[in-house]
């Protein structure tokens, strides 16, 4: 026996405090400023190379991004910490992830008009997790009060994506009635604010979709028609760390790896055809002609590079809302991305309208699932 999986319902939980271009560049020219004077005599004798200013125009131009939600906006803008500064949670209280994936999970729950009670799973997929163990997804699900049991997972930017195809296959098998894929991303905690390379890249958030079987959904659904995940191995977006940055306490050592790393010019470059390709070869062997396409969520890292892909798959430019954009308000949540621009862009489309979600980056990996609107 196999059954059809569904997206029921999404959730998105957006941070209270947002930080906008001229309130990173100013935060970090004054970092700079600060730096090349403490610097200035080993500057000068060239042991130290000085520290640039970075520009509103160049962010908005390379990236399309003109402001990113934080979890903790006065650490990150302050020139003397410059990173979030989270309360170390007591152990008996809830952590920052799972409240935050709480949050979306109830929007996703209320949209399908589901219970916890009515849920058998929680996946929790994002890019980094704060702590090993337990898994963040079982605190989650506790949380909830969801019986049955819970995972987490990462496949970095794809996480969604990957997370959203191991549920539909619970689901197909039978091995759970419906599954909650949570994306909790506190993206700032692994950035690192102190290099103008990539200090305008990310911002924090927190995603969900409930997936359930076709035939339990209580309103309007999206069909998941079919999914595809795939992974090359590449150093270009890396980070050696892996847990999210509270602090720096005295002892541990600040290495510039232990944050967010990568080759960006690279990644531009070798994303792009991997990416156009995953879509167009998936779309073919689905037998879903890209003519079909109604939309497409794509991840939201550059603006550049989703107007490359969405031309690629479709052809032509897009037309406006083919292929929404939230990045310039957002900036890069890494696996959530693709699902807000799905949660928040979805709901107009019509019984039979057939969407693509796709998510791409560390890894590198790519995931799609192509997605079919039911009224
Ligand atoms: N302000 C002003 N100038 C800046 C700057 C900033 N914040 N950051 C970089 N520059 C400068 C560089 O120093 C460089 O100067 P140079 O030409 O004198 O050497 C110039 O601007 C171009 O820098 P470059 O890094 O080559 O920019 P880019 O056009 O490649 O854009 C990215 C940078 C990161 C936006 C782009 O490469 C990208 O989006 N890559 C893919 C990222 C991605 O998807 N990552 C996935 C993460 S999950």
């Amino acid at each position: 026996m196999s059954y059809s999986p569904a997206i029921t319902g999404a959730g998105v939980y957006t941070p209270v405090e947002s930080i906008s271009n001229a309130e990173l560049v100013e935060a970090f020219n004054a970092y700079a400023d600060k730096f090349n004077a403490e610097n200035a005599v080993a500057i000068a004798a060239g042991d130290v190379e000085a520290k640039d200013h970075s520009s509103e125009d160049f962010i908005l131009k390379a990236s399309g991004i003109e402001s990113r939600y934080v979890m903790d906006k006065s650490g990150v803008l302050n020139p003397d910490i410059m990173y979030p500064q989270m309360r170390q949670r007591q152990d008996d209280e809830p952590g920052i992830m799972a409240e935050m994936a709480v949050d979306a999970a109830r929007k996703a729950l209320a949209q399908a008009g589901r219970k916890p009670s009515d849920v058998d799973a929680v996946i929790c997929a994002a890019s980094n997790m704060e702590r090993a163990y337990p898994a963040v997804a079982i605190e989650i699900q506790d949380l909830l009060g969801i019986d049955g049991f819970a995972f987490d997972m990462n496949v970095a930017c794809s996480s969604a994506t990957f997370g959203i195809q191991a549920a539909a296959d619970m689901v197909r098998s039978g091995s759970v009635r419906s599954a909650l894929v949570v994306n909790p991303e506190i993206c700032s905690g692994h950035l690192e604010w102190r290099d103008r390379d990539c200090h305008f890249i990310f911002g924090d958030v927190a995603t969900a979709t409930l997936i359930e079987r076709e035939e339990d959904a209580k309103g309007p659904r999206f069909d998941i028609l079919s999914t595809r995940c795939a992974t090359s191995f590449s150093n270009n977006i890396r980070n050696n760390n892996g847990f999210l940055r509270r602090s720096r306490p005295d002892g541990v050592k600040d290495r510039r790896d232990m944050q967010f790393m990568q080759n960006g010019r690279k990644v531009f470059k070798e994303v792009l055809p991997l990416v156009s390709q995953h879509i167009s070869t998936h779309l073919q062997e689905e037998g879903v002609p890209h003519t079909q396409l109604k939309r497409l969520w794509l991840h939201q890292a550059n603006k550049q590079m989703n107007d490359f892909i969405g031309k690629k798959v479709l052809g032509r430019t897009p037309a406006p809302g083919e292929q929404p954009n939230i990045l310039q308000e957002y900036a890069n949540t890494s696996s959530a991305g693709s699902i807000i621009a799905f949660s928040q862009n979805s709901e107009d489309l019509s019984e039979g309208d057939v969407g693509l979600i796709c998510s791409f980056g560390a890894g590198y990996s790519v995931g799609s699932v192509i997605v079919q609107r039911r009224a």
